[in-house]
């Protein structure tokens, strides 16, 4: 029954907009109840789960029901309320890697229609040279009417565009148009019902995967540009044509005994991958560890062929026992990293671990408090959570406290592909110490960072003090190779792009960017300082009308219809509460 949302399917149609790299998509789906008595028709879709819902609505008889976002206290009574009627209240939920999921469903009388609109709005985020904006289709059946409009806009020009994904192979192929335009490109997917059988993962049961929509901007200035508006800007600085700077890497990798298996396997061939990756100028360290601490050599060593080929086979023999000592094997990373001479270049250390300290140290505050005390924001470290017997909010919040990133490495057949895909992003630093200032600009979001990678980019949001443009100067200072450290102040005459985005864009950057930043200092934050910010958080989830983890949808429905109260689920934490599903799924009702 699950999976009956889309028979009787008249339309389905994904409307995407991007505008400096921000996107809106609203999915529109338009069933009939065909039988002679009424029906329970589903929506069910699958959204990216950076998205935030920011709209949805039933149009049934004549009349609209709108989507409500509450604060979730406020949802909580009406879905505690469902469900101790013993109905399964709406919910969303975290499938896979990528996607989320968004059922809801209604009562449709005889020879009724009723449509369903999602809207959902995503920042994208560049990564190894790329903005990609992935959208999902699984109607379960061929529709008729199926469409998928992709419009991109950017001032900077795009450099390129692509499409790619399982929706996109075989016949399936030819029911895309692409244009590209200078500053605007277009792509349009309309598969008749017959190609919609015709795909790697589609069948009788029409289509199944993702249309992967991959573009870069132009970037005629090393400063990047700005899009100003209605008082608002949002700063993109990406710069490429820098000289890298070598870099100092530390590797600590968990061998405690769960790592056993496919997980110890993957882990290795990663690791070597990752070291043949090693440029000869980088000086590199590994450390496995379990209750204690293995190390390859006591000191960093350059990354030279005869070192490579000694680390390579270490790595290849390091075997699943004991227990895990995360603090004991992070402070020595730090340790060999502070006691290597850093001026010219930058330090990175890595932790890969699949589960939580078992032995030595394992109160989680303590570790960290030893962690950031050691680091004392020298460099970045990085957290890999391999699996879901991690702690990864305690991965998070460490790699957070540290000028770093969290990423969980899913376990599947590509581990080592995500692993060594994680190492890519981080390979190539260009400059270290960024600091991004604003003269004129005021109530901006994070404006440093320990250190700016080849295919990322930075982006910075704020007001322009008083709307005044003409004393409004971005400068950004920075260590880039050799040790120099640079000034950059941005033309107005090059790269500085006045409005030509709608303002409710630059508001929407705003909004995403002061959840990030709000959601990273959660993390940190204990007391009052933390309620604080979480009640700041809300407001602008409620203010925009964001379904955030602070917040939930409540979907009302014709009188005599159970409420859907929708929950958005916090990365991490699993629950099966869906029997009887193949997919993986885990969520968290806060
Ligand atoms: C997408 O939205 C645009 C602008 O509102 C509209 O012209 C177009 O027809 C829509 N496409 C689809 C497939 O609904
Ligand atoms: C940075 O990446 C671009 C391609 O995205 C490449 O052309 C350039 O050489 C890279 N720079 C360095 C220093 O590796
Ligand atoms: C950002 O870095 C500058 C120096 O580079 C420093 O003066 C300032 O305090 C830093 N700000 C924050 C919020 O860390």
């Amino acid at each position: 029954l699950v999976f009956l949302y889309c028979e009787m399917c008249l339309l389905f149609h994904i409307n995407s907009t991007v505008s400096s790299r921000y996107t809106t998509t609203v999915i529109t789906s338009r069933v009939a109840n065909r039988m002679d008595e009424s029906k329970e028709i589903e929506f069910h879709v699958r959204i990216p789960k950076n998205a935030f819902i920011s709209k949805f609505r039933m149009f049934m008889d004549g009349e609209v029901y709108d989507g409500v976002v509450k604060a979730k206290e406020q949802a909580q009574q009406q879905y505690t309320e469902a469900v101790s009627r013993g109905q399964s209240a709406g919910i969303v939920s975290s499938v896979g890697r990528t996607l989320e999921e968004f059922k809801t469903s209604v009562n449709v009388a005889a020879h009724k229609k009723v449509t369903f609109e999602l809207t959902y709005e995503e920042l994208l985020k560049r990564k190894l040279g790329k903005y990609e904006l992935q959208i999902h289709a699984r109607p379960m059946q061929p529709v008729k009417d199926f469409k998928v409009d992709v419009y991109i806009h950017e001032e900077a020009g795009i450099n390129f565009l692509e499409v790619k994904g399982g929706l996109s192979t075989k016949a399936l192929g030819n029911a895309i148009t692409k244009t590209l335009a200078d500053k605007q490109g277009w792509v349009y997917f309309y598969p008749t019902e017959d190609q919609q059988k015709t795909c790697d993962s589609c069948g009788e049961q029409g289509m199944n995967g993702d249309l992967v929509i991959v573009y870069d901007v132009n970037r005629d200035t090393t400063l990047g540009d700005i899009t100003a508006s209605a008082g608002y800007f949002v700063h993109h600085f990406a710069p490429s044509s820098l000289t890298r700077i070598p870099k100092n890497v530390v590797f600590v990798i968990d061998q405690s005994s769960s790592m056993s298996g496919r997980k110890i396997r993957q882990t290795r061939i990663a690791l070597i991958h990752i070291l043949n990756d090693l440029a000869e100028e980088d000086f590199f360290g590994l450390i496995t560890f379990d209750g204690n601490i293995f190390h390859w050599k006591r000191e960093l060593v350059q990354a030279d062929h005869l070192n490579v080929e000694s680390a390579k086979e270490f790595a290849r023999n390091i075997y699943d026992r004991g227990s895990t000592d995360i603090n004991i094997a992070v402070l020595e990373g730090v340790r060999m990293l502070n006691e290597h001479p850093r001026e010219g270049s930058a330090s990175i250390l890595i932790l890969l671990t699949d589960g939580d300290p078992t032995s030595g140290e394992t109160n989680l505050e303590r570790i960290q408090s030893n962690v950031k005390k050691a680091i004392a924001s020298k460099f970045p470290l990085y957290c890999l959570g391999f699996g879901f017997d991690v702690n990864f909010e305690f991965l998070e919040s460490m790699s957070l406290q540290n000028d770093g990133v969290a990423r969980r490495i899913y376990e599947d057949s590509d581990a080592d592909l995500q692993l060594k895909g994680f190492y890519e992003e981080v390979a190539t630093p260009l400059l270290t110490d960024v600091t991004m200032i604003y003269i004129g600009g005021t109530n901006l979001t994070q404006t440093n960072f320990s250190q700016y990678y080849n295919g990322s980019e930075i982006v910075v949001a704020g007001q322009i003090t008083d709307n005044n443009i003409e004393t409004f100067t971005p400068q950004v200072l920075a260590i880039s190779v050799r040790n120099t450290c640079s000034l950059y102040v941005l033309s107005r005459s090059k790269g500085f792009r006045k409005a030509t985005v709608l303002s409710n864009i630059i508001y929407d950057v705003m909004t995403e960017k002061y959840k990030n930043d709000i959601y990273k200092h959660q993390l940190q934050l204990s007391g009052p300082e933390k309620e604080t910010v979480k009640k700041e958080a809300m407001e602008l989830s409620l203010k925009y009308s964001f379904v955030t983890p602070l917040t939930s949808m409540v979907v009302t429905k014709p009188p005599g219809e159970r409420t859907d109260v929708l929950h958005k689920p916090k990365e991490g934490e699993r629950l099966d509460l869906h029997q009887g599903y193949n997919s993986f799924t885990f969520f968290i009702i806060v």
